[in-house]
């Protein structure tokens, strides 16, 4: 064990192509965001171990707020490593607007259990420290696919299926290999947690099944079919399956009024394709560019519509 701070940071992300389809089995395409991150730090000492994430007002210790996502999430780290809970204070800061689709629990909870392990004197593997963060995911957000875990914990492009070994491995997934789209991504500056989307997503679902399986199925083919592109780096093509996947969004009914309208200025301004990214009503939409020239219009465009921020 250490007796002086330790830091560990993680990403945020954005989806491609396939939220909410995601969740009922169907494949979805999640990208790294290396630029926006969150640091946690352990500093050793007290009489307990204690968490202070200052962004969300919580300050709690982990056994006497045992069921807040963050204590569970410590708890399962020090299990993991066989290792009795040590002292010391966990401190949590994000870059990551919360509630705007960009992965910010994911990337505080990946973040969080590589600090804590780290504490320990044990660096995580992307699948430990992904199905950590899986665990305090699923309090956060009730049913969540575990998309924004993984693509955060393996900080590389992924293609994934719900409980899907990748072929040969043990992780659920399988990691791109792929040229980076360029992407400009606006913030409509709605926030809306994802646990409100994907319930009433679930609610339409049991109300109309044949209509959303319907629906899921025609994301899932766009989701096939965007990777196709992104593997011959058809950027044309791309966009066009973000265009029609966004179209399917708006009819799940998880879009709104914001997304539509910065993914149409973005189009004007010429975006090879735009829609909406994750859980929707409100939160971040991304925009294809075809070079970096194009990319700085888009930006303009973006925040002339009135994008709270633009990345
Ligand atoms: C959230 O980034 C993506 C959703 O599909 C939810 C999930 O997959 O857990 C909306």
């Amino acid at each position: 064990m250490t007796t002086t701070a330790i830091v560990r940071t993680a990403c945020a992300k954005v989806i491609l192509c396939g939220e909410h389809a995601v969740v009922y089995g169907r494949p979805a395409i999640a990208l790294p965001l290396a630029h926006l991150r969150t640091r946690a730090a352990v500093t050793p000492g007290g009489r307990a171990f204690h968490i202070s994430a200052p962004d969300i007002h919580a300050e709690f210790d982990m056994t006497s707020d045992a069921t807040r996502p963050l204590a569970v999430l410590a708890r399962l780290t020090f299990e993991l490593l066989g290792q009795p809970p040590i002292p010391g204070t966990l401190t949590v800061a994000s870059d990551i607007p919360p509630s705007s689709h960009l992965g910010s629990s994911a990337s505080v909870a990946v973040a969080c259990a590589r600090a804590i392990a780290a504490f320990c004197g044990h660096e995580l593997q992307p699948q430990d420290a992904g199905n950590l963060a899986y665990e305090a995911e699923k309090i956060y957000h009730g049913s969540p696919s575990g998309i924004d875990n993984t693509v955060i914990a393996w900080e590389k492009p992924v293609w994934f299926v719900k409980g899907q070994p990748a072929e040969g491995g043990n992780s659920p997934i399988a990691l791109l290999d792929v040229q980076t789209p360029i992407l400009v991504i606006g913030d409509t500056g709605v926030a809306t947690p994802t646990r409100v989307t994907v319930g009433d997503v679930r609610r339409g679902w049991e109300a109309e099944p044949g209509r959303y399986e319907q629906l899921f199925d025609q994301i899932g083919a766009t989701v096939i079919a965007a990777r196709d592109a992104l593997q011959v780096d058809d950027w044309h093509a791309l966009g066009a399956h973000m265009n029609a996947n966004h179209a399917l969004l708006q009819q799940l009914g998880v879009s709104c009024h914001e997304l539509d309208h910065l993914c149409e200025a973005a189009q004007q301004a010429g975006a090879l394709g735009a829609k909406m990214s994750g859980g929707g009503r409100g939160g971040n939409m991304i925009a294809l560019a075809d070079d970096e020239q194009q990319a700085e219009q888009l930006r303009v465009a973006l925040r002339n519509a009135g994008a709270a921020r633009v990345m």
